[in-house]
């Protein structure tokens, strides 16, 4: 039998994960919105292309939750995005209700399901959704690093002028100004990036990552990066549900690992049928570790604000 996946909003990055993931036959799809008519509209053009594409996987839009009953999984992209004169602390209680209420929704019709977090501030709102799904911390994960990471190695191979599927690496902490990618852990072909680049090339190729999301919203001007965002998602998912145990670097609620305790941040971790399998703990330099801290700071003082 098929899966099932939801996709709770049906904007840029909720339509786009829809349309990857029938490409890829990995599920059948609900898509479902606050907004009437936009996600059967879009479910049903996704729908239509499956003869072209070639795909059987089932399509649909709706504004019912019942009909995302028993999901596998569920990828949550619902929110607003920040609009002009919206402080980020504003943007941080609109998105907070927004996904409250949905999670509760959610959860109902679907008790056993795997949640992926989208919705920005991206480790605010997955603390959200695992407060209130109660849900083991298996099973809420926030999508940030596979995106931040796949910025970083387009970068690193535009300078290398390789291929990116020859860069390896990651990013750790919160999903904003703070991350932290690290070069002692990234790869070109086996070959540490720090014998291939000269340190003040890394250091503007993190500046660039760290800005990767602004830079995308002042070309777009109205709304933010879907394309990106979305295969992040869909790598993801594929990953749980082919149990394939990658590692990537995801959201997740530490318990004392990393020395940070009650906080969703940025690390590597072992995907695959139950969600999170495992948290790598990587040894970190004195200067690394205190990156990873102060990332978690900022991810600390949203939480506090909305009490999560
Ligand atoms: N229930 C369901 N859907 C909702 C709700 C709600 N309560 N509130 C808003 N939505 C829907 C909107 O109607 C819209 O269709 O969420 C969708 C968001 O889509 P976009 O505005 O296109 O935003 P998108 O680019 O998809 O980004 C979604 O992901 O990357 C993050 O920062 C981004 O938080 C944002 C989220």
């Amino acid at each position: 039998m098929r899966r099932k996946v939801t996709v709770v909003g049906a904007g840029n990055v909720g339509a786009t994960v829809a349309h990857r993931l029938a490409d890829k036959q990995l599920a059948d799809i609900v898509l479902i919105d606050i907004l009437e008519g936009v996600p059967q509209g879009k479910g049903l053009d996704l729908l239509q292309a499956g003869p072209i594409e070639g795909y059987d996987v089932h399509i649909q839009g709706t504004n019912d939750y019942r009909d995302t009953a028993n999901s596998d999984l569920v990828v949550m992209t619902a929110g607003f995005p920040r609009k002009p004169g919206m402080s980020r602390h504003d943007l941080l209680k609109a998105n907070y209700e927004v996904v409250k209420t949905t999670i509760e929704k959610v959860v109902t019709h679907s008790p056993e399901c795997i949640l992926i977090i989208v919705t920005n501030p991206l480790d605010a709102m997955a603390q959200t959704a695992l407060r209130v799904s109660a849900f083991s911390r298996n099973r809420v994960i926030g999508m940030a690093g596979v995106l931040d990471t796949a910025r970083y190695r387009t970068f690193i191979a535009e300078a290398l002028k390789v291929s990116v599927q020859n860069v390896q690496g990651f990013v750790l902490g919160g999903h904003g100004d703070t991350m932290v990618p690290v070069p002692r852990y990234t790869t070109v072909a086996g070959i540490p990036v720090t014998e291939l680049l000269p340190p003040q090339t890394l250091e503007a190729i993190i500046r660039r990552t760290a800005g990767g999301g602004a830079e995308i919203v002042n070309y777009l001007k109205t709304g933010s990066a879907f394309y990106a965002p979305s295969a992040a998602v869909v790598e993801m998912i594929d990953a749980i549900f082919h149990d394939r145990r990658k590692i990537l670097p995801c959201a997740v609620y530490l318990e004392g690992e990393y020395g940070i305790d009650g906080l969703f941040v940025g690390v590597p971790v072992k995907l695959g049928a139950r969600g999170i399998e495992e948290i790598i703990e990587i040894k970190l330099s004195p200067e690394e570790r205190a990156a990873l801290h102060k990332s978690a700071e900022a991810v600390k003082e949203l939480v506090q604000i909305i009490g999560v």
